[in-house]
This record gives C-alpha cells, sequence and structure tokens, in this order.
C-alpha cells in the first residue's frame, strides 16, 4: 500500500549481502511514519513483545525473519548455534494468541532439517521467511477478490447505495505484509467505485482503530467514521451497519474464533440485529490441533498500564496520560472469542464458507 505516494510493505529487507530487516514502527503511528531497523533475533523479540508490529499474519512473517537473524547472528559469531533452538523458542513466546506465528515458524524451521553449514542454513532460512512474507500479501490480495464480491453483492441490493461495513481493531495491511484482511476486500471495493463506508471501532485499550484503520482507510481516501467501542450496538439497531468484517487471530476447527477484545460483543449485537458478521482471515490463522476455540484459545493478558493510560499527540509531542486513579488494578485481555454460532462466513484466500473443512480440502 502507499504512503505519501511511495509504495511500502509493513516488513521488508535491507539491500545488503546478509540483509537486516526493516519494518514500520507501528507504535508512532498515525503521527510519525518511523521504520526500524532489526539486526539480531533478540530485537526481534523485542519487536513483536513490544508492539512496534503486530497484527496475526504480520507477526508470522516477522517470527520468519526472526528465526533467519538467529541464524544470521550464528553466523557472525554473536550468537552459538546451539543457542539456536533456544531463540526460537524465544520467538515463539513472544504473543501467545495469534498461531499465525508458531505457523510460520514452523515452515521455517521445517526446511533447516539436516545436515548442511550454517551459511547454508541461513539462506534457506532467508528463502523461507521471503516465501512467507510474499505468500502473506498475496493470499491477502485474494481475500480482498472474494471479500469484494460479498461487498458487490450487498451494494446491489441496496441498489448502489453505500454500504456501511463496521470493523473492530486493526486487520488491514498494517497487521499483515501488504493489503489486510478485512480490509483488503474494502479497498478493493473502493478502488472498483462501490460506495462503501467504514464504522471503526477504536478499539481500546491500545487503540488499533482509531490509530491505525483510521489512518490506513485515510491514505487510501476510504470514507470512514471513528466511533467508541460502545456504539456499534446502537448503529445496528439503527439500521446503519449492513455488515461487520473483523480479522482473526486464531480460528479453531469448529470456527470459534479468537480476535481483538471486543470482538464477541460486536458479533452478539450483530446477531440480534440480523446484521452478517464475516471473519476474514488466511488459512494460516486456523488452528487444525485445535477442535473447539472457547476455553482452549490461550489469551494474551498485558499489563493494566494500558488500560489506565492513553497514548496519544499532546502538545505536538507523543505523551501517555493516566486516565484512572493511578492504583486502580486493571485487567487487560487481549483477545476474546467469537463462537462459530455468530459467525455468517470465513472469507479466506481459498473461498467464502461456513465450514473450514472446505479449506482443508481446497489446494
Ligand atoms: O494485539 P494486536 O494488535 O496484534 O491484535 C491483532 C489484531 O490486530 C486484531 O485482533 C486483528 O483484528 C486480527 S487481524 C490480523
Amino acid at each position: 500500500m502507499k504512503v505519501n505516494g511511495i509504495s511500502y510493505r509493513t516488513i521488508w529487507l535491507t539491500e545488503q549481502n546478509s540483509p537486516a530487516v526493516q519494518i514500520i514502527d507501528q507504535r508512532f503511528l498515525p503521527h510519525k511514519f518511523e521504520v526500524e531497523t532489526i539486526s539480531s533475533y533478540c530485537q526481534m523479540v523485542q519487536a513483536i513483545k513490544e508492539m512496534h508490529l503486530r497484527g496475526a499474519g504480520l507477526i508470522g512473517v516477522a517470527g520468519a525473519f526472526g528465526v533467519y537473524l538467529a541464524y544470521r547472528d550464528a553466523l557472525a559469531g554473536k550468537l552459538s548455534e546451539a543457542l539456536i533452538p533456544q531463540a526460537i523458542n524465544e520467538l515463539l513466546e513472544t504473543r501467545p494468541t495469534a498461531v499465525n506465528l508458531k505457523w510460520a515458524i514452523d515452515s521455517v524451521t521445517s526446511k533447516l532439517k539436516g545436515d548442511f553449514t550454517l551459511e547454508k542454513k541461513t539462506q534457506v532460512a532467508l528463502d523461507a521467511a521471503r516465501q512467507i512474507a510474499d505468500d502473506d500479501a498475496r493470499r491477502c490480495r485474494a481475500i480482498g477478490e472474494y471479500g469484494l464480491s460479498i461487498i458487490e453483492t450487498m451494494s446491489q441490493k441496496k441498489n448502489g447505495d453505500v454500504v456501511n461495513i463496521l470493523t473492530h481493531c486493526n486487520a488491514g495491511w498494517l497487521a499483515f505484509t501488504d493489503y489486510g484482511s478485512a480490509l483488503s476486500p474494502i479497498y478493493l471495493a473502493h478502488q472498483k467505485g462501490i460506495k462503501v463506508h467504514v464504522w471503526v471501532d477504536e478499539t481500546r485499550p491500545r487503540n488499533q482503530g482509531a490509530m491505525l484503520t483510521a489512518w490506513e482507510l485515510l491514505n487510501e481516501g476510504v470514507p470512514h467514521t471513528l466511533i467508541a467501542d460502545n456504539t456499534g450496538g446502537h448503529l445496528m439497531q439503527s439500521g446503519l451497519v449492513d455488515m461487520v468484517i473483523t480479522g482473526a487471530d486464531r480460528i479453531a476447527m469448529n470456527g470459534d474464533t479468537a480476535n481483538k477484545i471486543g470482538t464477541y460483543l460486536k458479533a452478539l449485537a450483530a446477531s440480534d440485529n440480523g446484521v452478517p458478521f464475516y471473519v476474514a482471515a488466511p488459512t494460516s490463522t486456523i488452528d487444525w490441533n485445535l477442535d473447539v476455540g472457547l476455553g482452549k484459545i490461550p489469551i494474551e493478558e498485558r499489563t493494566g498500564d494500558e488500560v489506565r493510560y492513553v497514548s496519544g499527540l499532546y502538545q505536538g509531542h507523543l505523551a501517555d496520560v493516566l486516565i484512572s486513579p493511578a492504583e486502580t488494578p486493571a485487567l487487560n485481555l487481549g483477545f476474546d472469542v467469537t463462537p462459530a454460532r455468530l459467525i455468517t462466513g470465513f472469507i479466506t484466500e481459498k473461498g467464502v464458507a461456513r465450514d473450514l473443512e472446505i479449506f482443508r480440502m481446497k489446494q
């Protein structure tokens, strides 16, 4: 996608022989566009944990590049080769909910079994990570195309009137290598001249909707309105939402879906008001080892300070502002699980369906 007219992905390699990794540092968006260079696996661990980058797809790609960096560190003598498995474990443990991380790291490490030199392994890890990044962008583009037909049908039903779509958190291109999942169909619809308008949930506590989704939509010229998290139910009752599209961080085989905290409440409101509720995600977000999601998907708990403080621009500077008594205990769960029964369909790179088995069979 473009930032100030220049095409970017969210993660890429420097132009050198044994390249380092660069990312858009999302901590400063929408106020500052900053690129961070990541030169070691430790730095990648920190970048994922502290959310310099985030979003299920991008976390996976970053983990894959993290494995490459661990081998690169070993090749440069900065890490003992014997400690590479421990480094990979550290990467795996950075964020617990999004399954794409494990999927991507396993994809890279499965190519590294065998007796070849450290140099060769570094190259194999680099090629595998690069491939995962390219595939991620390709999958998101395909999600966009399948989702576009749903928006197109809704637009026809409304005789070309504006299609109002509500989304939660950020499942745009910043959450992947490119295009995004929930926002990808919206971008394609907008480019095709279909009238769309997006209700953007602010998404407390970290405000990915207000800070990232709003920024993305503004960059692409897509009409949108920022709303407080509690507004969606009322909008649905008032007939102002035609569909909801969210992303996903992990989908169990029965369709139960973990996504950013608050998604479940939107799904309940959508169901109560007969509003279609779609989950858009690449099939790498499906956990084929998990039968049901409710009670089984690990839910990340983060520091209470993310609830007690709000970050933003204050008098031209980025600042954290305390909004509660400093000593008030706060619970900060990052995700919730929406039961499959509340989900109208899954939009993946392989098509749209309710039954996930179809995607397992389809190549
Ligand atoms: O905690 P984050 O920002 O990494 O959460 C991930 C998300 O952006 C959302 O849950 C999103 O809707 C999933 S789509 C990648």
